[in-house]
């Protein structure tokens, strides 16, 4: 039985009629996977309710971003209250589009870590290092870096609802996966730090993204520090998104 986590980032993508055919697909061609993988779906917060009403129990939801703040005077930004008050049990934190397009800093990662589980909400935590940062040799020590300062505030009782992603930035939407051995070597890697952090480190879900595709999705989860993926392009086609689910 897997315990492998496949999540659907669909990102700024999709419509009213995206969601019910996509959903409806996914639904008709996952009810019958028996792999116990756990799949989750992570629309555009403005669909949650509409996935949530199409695809029926089975699945998990969650939602892209939310904001560092409680409530209250913040224009435009979604609350983790709410997020949670609509069905959502995941949250992504640090997505590198947010880091890179929206200046969001290690800082604001970690407030939004400690709002995400005071509210319930799994956070889902990205993590990754660019091309020149890899080219430099600094790898390790960036994606390690932001592991350390996303989850520096969490309590004991908080690992249990952590999820770590690794998404290298320079494999995200590019065709251009990581090896499946150059992403077993950082998921160690981030295993062993989380283990240094006082983490049950083997029970963190460590999943990777990055151009993950029905072809090489199951050479990736078949390595042994690998628990599963966070796919982008490939969620949006549900032949594609069941093909990698399946693999799990
Ligand atoms: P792609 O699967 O499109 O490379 O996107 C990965 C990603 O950013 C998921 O969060």
């Amino acid at each position: 039985m897997s315990h492998k986590i496949v999540a659907a980032n669909w990102k700024m993508n999709g419509s009213l009629d995206l969601v019910k055919e996509l959903t409806g697909e996914i639904k008709a061609q996952l009810a019958k996977l028996d792999n116990g993988v756990k799949v989750v779906i992570i629309p555009p917060a403005l669909y949650l309710r509409d996935v949530h009403r199409e695809i029926g129990s089975g699945f998990e939801l969650g939602v892209q971003n939310v904001s560092q703040w409680e409530d209250g005077a913040v224009t435009g930004e979604l609350s983790a209250a709410m997020a949670a008050d609509v069905g959502a049990s995941y949250v992504l934190i640090g997505h590198s589009e947010r880091r890179q397009l929206f200046g969001e800093t290690d800082e604001v990662v970690s407030e939004k870590v400690a709002k995400a589980l005071a509210h319930g909400l799994s956070p889902l935590v990205c993590v990754g290092e660019t091309l020149d940062e890899r080219d430099a040799g600094h790898a390790v020590d960036v994606v390690c870096g932001q592991v350390e300062k996303a989850l520096a505030g969490i309590g004991p009782d908080d690992w249990k609802n952590i999820v770590v992603a690794y998404e290298p930035v320079w494999a995200i939407g590019t065709g251009k996966t990581a090896t499946a051995e150059d992403a077993q070597r950082m998921h160690r890697e981030i295993r062993d730090l989380l283990a240094r952090l006082g983490a049950p480190a083997d029970t963190v879900p460590l999943l990777y993204g990055g151009s993950v595709k029905p072809d090489n999705a199951a050479e990736l989860f078949a390595q042994p520090d690998i628990d599963g993926g966070l796919i982008g392009g490939a969620s949006l086609k549900a032949d594609d998104f069941v093909r990698i689910c399946q693999s799990a």
